[in-house]
């Protein structure tokens, strides 16, 4: 108590739902309902942890294990293990570290970092204070396109500069989703916290307008081909369901897709991202490698994902939690919690490397009399 360790504001944590109960408590309503919440009804929010929890592990016994690891390659580089921040915006709303601190902890922890956009801190910052991190995985830049390409153009030079190693574009969220937790709760920013790294943009950029010509700014195919053209940084997609997008997103010369629905923030009702990746993961091909997010909490979902097609996985409102709690240190935690989970997970599955994880390590519930799991509540 009141020491400067933050031992104490971790204490009784050993995964990270304890991180979300005590983030509940030390922020305030209007943090709490823009991080914390979804789109319309939530279902699809409620949905994404739901369709991890669906899938039974069939696991496999006595395999030779000890050569396991959790290294995976991903874009060219090989990162300790599959686990990514995903891209959340304004995260000094949970922590006066912001960014910095989560990038920190991230870069102790060997996890990739992806910057929103709409970050309270200078991207600057953040690529100033990891990069010289040996140990430290991918830095990469998310963005929207704001339909102003001039805008587009210098932002994407300015996180080229920087050091960020791929821009994430974002394409799932051409208007703001209708956020009935928000608008109860009249979230405003707080003073002090800003989409910094906007200054000057377009309107449609800050976000928080359903209307007043944000469809007009939608991008299209033909702006991911140009940014693709104007860019010689890795170009992820972000927001990907369908699986003709991503053969779309493929011939657009896409070199990764992230499969999400924006944490269940954009479209109610969306389908859970286990759900789609499989699909993804078929239609693809092994093509491009293939991201997911949206409601891992655990190292089982993390083994989950890899059998449905993924490479690599993004943490997001968990990491928010820790940061709350703990500021970097919670974050860098939250983070050993997992990879200690997952590799948990993969020994008691007879998993030594996640290169080549069957499907077949699932069975999947949905087709079974035991229901829909995401249906319950928790
Ligand atoms: C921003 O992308 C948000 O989901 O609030």
């Amino acid at each position: 108590m009141g020491g400067h360790m933050s031992g104490s504001e971790t204490a009784g944590i050993v995964n990270l739902d304890d991180f979300e109960a005590k983030a509940r408590e030390r922020l305030d309503a209007n943090a709490w309902a823009y991080l914390a919440g979804g789109a319309g009804d939530e279902r699809t929010l409620r949905a994404n942890r739901g369709a991890w929890a669906a899938p039974w592990l069939q696991p496999r016994v006595l395999r030779r294990l000890a050569q396991g690891h959790t290294r995976i390659e991903l874009l060219g580089r090989t990162l300790a293990h599959p686990l990514l921040i995903a891209p959340v915006a304004y995260q000094r709303l949970a922590h006066d570290s912001g960014e910095v601190g989560t990038a920190l902890a991230a870069a102790a922890q060997g996890a990739g970092m992806v910057l929103s956009a709409q970050a309270s801190v200078p991207m600057e910052d953040v690529a100033r204070a990891v990069l010289p991190e040996a140990q430290r995985g991918p830095l990469w830049f998310q963005l929207y396109l704001q339909g102003d390409r001039d805008f587009d153009l210098e932002l994407v030079r300015r996180a080229e500069a920087a050091g960020f190693e791929a821009l994430v574009l974002t394409v799932d969220a051409p208007v703001h989703g209708a956020r009935d937790r928000e608008r109860r709760a009249g979230f405003k920013l707080p003073a002090g916290i800003a989409a910094v790294n906007l200054a000057g943009a377009p309107r449609a950029a800050l976000g928080g307008e359903l209307c007043g010509g944000l469809l007009a700014a939608a991008p299209s195919w033909d702006d991911v081909a140009w940014l693709r053209a104007n860019t010689r940084l890795p170009l992820l997609l972000k927001g990907v369901l369908h699986p003709e997008d991503a053969r779309l997103a493929r011939q657009q010369g896409a070199d990764a897709l992230i499969v999400s629905n924006h944490g269940g923030r954009t479209l109610d009702g969306a389908l859970p991202t286990a759900w789609a990746l499989p699909r993804i993961a078929d239609a693809i091909e092994g093509a491009l490698p293939l991201l997911v997010d949206g409601g891992i909490r655990r190292g089982t979902d993390v083994l989950k994902a890899i059998a449905l097609g993924a490479h690599a996985v993004l943490i997001g409102r968990p990491v928010v939690h820790a940061l709350a709690v703990a500021g970097a240190h919670g974050v860098a935690l939250a983070l050993r919690l997992l990879r200690d989970e997952l590799e948990i997970a993969m020994a008691l599955c007879g998993v030594d490397t996640l290169a080549d994880v069957p499907r077949s390590l699932l069975i999947d519930a949905s087709k079974s009399a035991l229901g829909a799991p995401w249906e319950r509540p928790r």
